[in-house]
């Protein structure tokens, strides 16, 4: 099976490339451009950006357990949609991903069931309760590509140092989710003046920043390999850079919610705009946006978090945390940071593509020969409104109904194969 794409603007942040040129694949891997060689199928690509598959290394695809919010088919489903050929999915099922049989289980079943890669977390903690340190060896040599407690913190941190260390002698990074429960203490959005007006009981920037610093000293400790999730504070940011000054082994992403919206966006206590962390105040927007330009961060990931209607129809307080993210990241990021000029499209593919793979260790990322063919095409100028009736997730848990934006992808390939095509004209 030969595929060629041709005239599109190649995006390899690899290798540094962006030109227009064509690309072919062979038998599932990119391969030099042979005239002679007969195509089984042309894409035209002219006036879209060609990237390697882009990976979203934050996703909660809820199955088994809560499969009423999404399954591993329709997450997958709406991960190609979304133009991401890897997605890295969340511990936080149930039952928790805690043992290597169930990453073995979910990879099976991924061959079946799965339009994109499935590359599984496993939890730090057995049953994410914090009490007693999972068999991660066992897991990483099933498959695990991190370790992560993600949607909540283990408060205990000599427990925390010793998930570091066998996170770190199975070469994995733990993916942290930096809040302090104590100060948490059952806050649902950014404390301030918005927060009394609506009688909601507030998040301080210290449940986030404590947590912060704690795990960057623990990594300074243990040498350890600590990815801090969903960045939301301006001194959280602040803490991450000069963590990496220090050369510790610190790694970050933000999502774009936190980079496109703060606590000012929120259209009074609406839970499409509740999420842990919660959006925080402009300055924290600036705070994020100037650590994803200046390198602090290394990567936009979504943290794709599917929640049922009837879910987020309850009182604010009562409301799941988290919005769905794979079928907007794309439009957002292109519509806030490329057509802006905030970024190049060549840091968009780093920041979604070839980053986020490094800090998994997982070998896409790229468009080099012999590479395993993930790739993006994008129409940066198609315009639409964001339709959350048009998700092909099982939910529709997003803040960005009605949106105006820029940039739809067109196809997902995978492996080789065309995995996604958009096919309307709107
Ligand atoms: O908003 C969030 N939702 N943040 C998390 O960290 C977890 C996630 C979920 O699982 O719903």
């Amino acid at each position: 099976m030969v595929l060629r794409i041709i005239n599109g603007r190649v995006l390899d942040p690899s290798s540094g490339t962006d030109c227009i040129k064509d690309l072919c694949i062979r038998d599932g891997v990119f391969c030099d451009l042979d005239e002679g060689m007969q195509a089984d199928r042309i894409i035209d690509a002219e006036g879209c950006y060609v990237m390697p598959g882009l990976v979203d290394m934050h996703v909660h695809l809820r199955d088994p357990g809560y499969e009423y919010k999404e399954t591993l088919s329709t997450g997958t489903a709406a991960a190609v949609k979304g133009g991401f050929t890897a997605v890295v999915a969340m511990a936080n099922t149930m039952p928790v991903t805690d043992t290597a049989e169930k990453i073995t289980k979910l990879l099976e079943r991924s061959e079946t069931e799965c339009s994109c890669r499935l590359l599984p977390v496993g939890s730090v903690t057995l049953g994410l309760k914090g009490e007693e340190l999972a068999d991660m060896d066992a897991m990483a040599r099933a498959g695990a590509v991190a370790f992560s407690e993600d949607g909540r913190p283990v408060m205990n941190a000599e427990l925390y140092r010793r998930g570091l260390l066998a996170a770190k002698r199975n070469g994995k990074a733990v993916l942290d989710h930096a809040e302090d429960l104590n100060l948490l203490a059952g806050g649902t959005m950014q404390a301030g003046k918005k927060a009394k007006e609506l009688g909601v009981p507030g998040v301080m920037h210290c449940v986030e920043d404590v947590m912060t610093a704690r795990d960057i000293i623990l990594a300074k400790e243990t040498g350890a390999h600590l990815h801090l999730c969903h960045v939301s504070t301006k001194d959280s940011v602040r803490m991450v850079r000069l963590a990496k000054a220090a050369g510790i082994n610190v790694t970050a992403e933000c999502t774009p919610h936190h980079l496109i919206l703060s606590v000012d966006d929120m259209p009074g206590a609406d839970s499409n705009f509740k999420m842990a962390p919660p959006l925080r105040d402009p300055e924290d927007v600036i705070a994020v946006r100037e650590g994803l330009v200046d390198g602090t961060l290394d990567a936009i990931a979504t943290d794709h978090a599917p929640h049922s209607a009837e879910e987020k129809a309850r009182p604010f307080a009562k409301t799941p945390n988290g919005i769905v993210g794979l079928e907007t990241a794309v439009p957002l990021i292109i519509t806030e940071f490329v057509r802006t000029s905030i970024i190049s499209p060549l840091r968009m593919a780093e920041l979604m593509s070839l980053n986020p793979s490094r800090l998994i260790g997982y070998p896409s990322g790229t468009l080099g020969m012999g590479a395993a063919a993930d790739v993006t095409i994008i129409d940066p100028d198609r315009e639409y409104v964001i339709d959350p009736s048009e998700f092909v997730s099982k939910s529709r848990n997003t803040p960005y109904a009605g949106r105006k934006v820029f940039g739809k992808v067109m196809y997902t390939i995978v492996g080789g194969k065309v995995a996604y095509e958009e096919r309307s004209t709107k």
